[in-house]
């Protein structure tokens, strides 16, 4: 006799769906699926923030993952307008009630989900009470159906970058072969260690016109902060200048679908497998995206001082 049925009472069967629903919510709990939360930053704006999210987000979809992108960006190049997609509503309209979040996600290419930028932002400050436990439950829902989370932020060092980076596992500095760039990463990256308690970053050096001056600019960067700042850095590769991506642009394509095998093409997959690599503690992904909103709601950048 089977084990199940020696410690059943008779009639007490489940029917075989259940039985499988059951076995795979079981599989979840003893091996909950691992949500990774990236932030991509930059200090300085026009580097090639929302190209770099967008095209590792495909990169990762294409390899078979859940990607989710959040567009905290509330620059004029969203993410929306480089895909081609339209939005109407945003992360304001699920604060205010007026939609859910799951009526405000787009699909785009190889299914990845793009949650819009929200116009109201700032708004992120003052929620109420209802409205913070509203957010977080929403956004707790999605937590079983996404692997990655990566999340596009404004330039600068305004509140809202800097909760979002908090608020995430992970953050993606990246930088190009300008001084304004490199100074701004490490204002950026001083403010976050300094105040925040940030202390490990990744950096990507972009728009490079060859590997080289990748490795160089990262080690521009790293020099500084050995120096003075007491934080890890971790080079995790260089998106070559490439005429390629900018014709994708122009065509509201990601360079990695409309041309796979262009140079910045293969160097996103190749830093996508590189970020595969990366490992975590693994807890429940529910529970992890309910700590990101309620951190990203939560954290504290009152306390600003002259940085
Ligand atoms: N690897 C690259 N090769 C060539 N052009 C690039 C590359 N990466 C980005 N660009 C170009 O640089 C410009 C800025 O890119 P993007 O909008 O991604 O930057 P951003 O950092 O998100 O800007 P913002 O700070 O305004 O949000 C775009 O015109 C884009 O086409
Ligand atoms: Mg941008």
């Amino acid at each position: 006799m089977q084990l199940s049925n020696a410690i059943m009472d008779s009639g007490e069967q489940f029917p075989v769906n259940n039985m499988s629903d059951q076995a795979d919510g079981m599989r979840r709990i003893i091996n909950p699926r691992p949500l990774k939360i990236i932030a991509i930053s930059s200090g300085k704006g026009g580097v090639g923030k929302t190209n770099v999210s967008i095209n590792l987000a495909l990169s990762m979809a294409k390899q078979g993952k859940d990607v989710l992108l959040l567009d905290a960006d509330l620059g004029l190049a969203n993410i929306d307008v480089l895909l081609g997609l339209n939005t109407e509503y945003d992360l304001s309209h699920v604060i205010s009630g007026e939609r859910t979040l799951e009526e405000i996600i787009i699909e785009g290419p190889s299914n990845i989900k793009i949650i819009p930028a929200s116009t109201g932002q700032n708004k992120m400050a003052n929620l109420s009470q209802t409205e913070q436990i509203g957010l977080i439950n929403a956004f707790s829902d999605l937590g079983n159906a996404v692997d990655v989370l990566i999340i596009d932020t404004g330039a600068g060092i305004s509140d809202t970058v800097i909760n979002f980076c908090i608020a995430s596992q992970d953050v993606i500095v990246v930088v190009h072969d300008e001084p304004a760039s490199i100074t701004d990463a490490y204002a950026f990256i001083k403010v976050m260690s300094r105040h925040h308690n940030v202390n490990r970053f990744h950096v990507l050096a972009n728009m490079a016109h060859d590997s080289r001056e990748g490795q160089n600019l990262y080690k521009k960067l790293s020099t500084a902060t050995d120096r003075f700042l007491d934080v890890v850095l971790n080079f995790i590769g260089t998106v070559p200048y490439d005429k390629q991506l900018r014709k994708a642009v122009q065509h509201q394509r990601a360079v990695v679908d409309a041309y796979p095998r262009s140079p910045s093409a293969l160097a996103f997959k190749r830093i996508t497998r590189n970020i595969n690599e990366w490992t975590h503690e693994q807890t429940h992904s529910t529970g992890q995206m309910k700590f990101f909103v309620e951190r990203m709601i939560h954290s504290d950048t009152t306390q600003q001082e002259t940085y």
